[in-house]
């Protein structure tokens, strides 16, 4: 491991306590930055500084640390490494999501997606990246889920959501959430597939969720992870955490992941001017969309 605390002094002298500043200086940044993607495939673009800076900062406090060359002690520590890495990632990610969070991405997958694809394939699959603690990827199975409803044939269909964070993960996985983000779902959905649960909660219904699994990805392992074969591949607010040279390293692999005639859908903006010699743009009204062709 390198040393981007600096132990052998210059980088962390004087030392600065925990409870002190929040600044790092750019020698411990572009060293930590470099740790934290080598090690975790993370990457801290330079303007958010004071991101890093802060998260490291709680990680910290809550280790009782007094400083970073103390922390990369412990993060470096056999015996603390494998618990406190995945703390780390999960400080240092936003996990921000709802439900149905950008509407004509969803209108793009339920007038155009769907009923493209249901025109020739009996199966579903799609693949919800960086799903965070799992809106999205369930938001997809209610709207697949309604689609098929309505249609005589028997569709079979599954929906895969990954993230880096394995508290999020956990989150996703019981399927259940506060009430208050019952008002992000449209109503028929709301009725057809939450069901009220104690403490002002509520569950995503139980035959929906078998339908949706999760699983730990961190995107630089894409190319080697079983993904393949996607209809629908769909990946809103990360690509916006990444400069361009990653931005475009992650679409070409998230396009190699899916069938021909398969779609990848970005949030609006988070790519410009993208070529790529298999993929055309998919025209539909404020959504960044592309399709396999070959
Ligand atoms: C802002 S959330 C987006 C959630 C959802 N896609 C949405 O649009 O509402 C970004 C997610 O990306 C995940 N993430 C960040 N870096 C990642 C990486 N290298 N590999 C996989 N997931 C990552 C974070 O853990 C976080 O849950």
């Amino acid at each position: 491991m390198s040393d981007p605390a600096g132990q052998s002094g210059a980088v962390c002298e004087p030392r600065q306590q925990a409870g002190c500043s929040q600044h790092i200086d750019d020698r411990q940044f572009a060293r930590w930055t470099r740790l934290l993607e080598g090690r975790a495939g993370l990457f801290i673009a330079p303007e958010r500084k004071s991101f890093l800076a802060s998260g490291l900062r709680a990680r910290m406090r809550e280790t009782g640390c007094e400083d970073l060359a103390e922390y990369y002690q412990l993060l470096s520590s056999p015996a603390m490494q494998a618990r406190e890495w995945p703390l780390l990632v999960d400080q240092l990610t936003v996990h921000e999501t709802c439900f149905f969070r950008h509407a004509p991405s969803m209108r793009l997958v339920e007038k155009v997606v769907l009923p493209e694809h249901s025109a020739s394939m009996t199966t579903f699959n799609a693949w919800s990246v960086a799903c965070s603690t799992g809106e999205e990827a369930y938001s997809l199975a209610m709207l697949i889920d309604h689609f098929y409803a309505g249609n005589s044939t028997a569709r079979r269909f599954g929906v895969t959501g990954t993230d880096i964070s394995l508290p999020a993960l956990q989150q996703a996985r019981t399927g259940a959430y506060m009430d208050r983000r019952l008002k992000d779902i449209p109503e028929d959905f709301r009725e057809r597939y939450c069901t009220p649960v104690i403490q002002r909660r509520f569950e995503v219904e139980k035959e929906l969720r078998e339908r949706v699994c999760f699983a730990q990805l961190n995107l630089r392992d894409v190319a080697s992870a079983p993904m393949a074969d996607m209809d629908l591949v769909f990946c809103q607010n990360l690509l916006i955490y990444y400069d361009r040279e990653r931005r475009l390293e992650i679409v070409n692999s998230l396009s190699d992941c899916l069938r021909p005639g398969g779609v990848l859908v970005l949030g609006p903006g988070e790519l410009l001017n993208w070529q790529h010699p298999h993929m055309e743009k998919v025209r539909y009204q404020d959504t960044l969309a592309y399709r396999r062709t070959d």
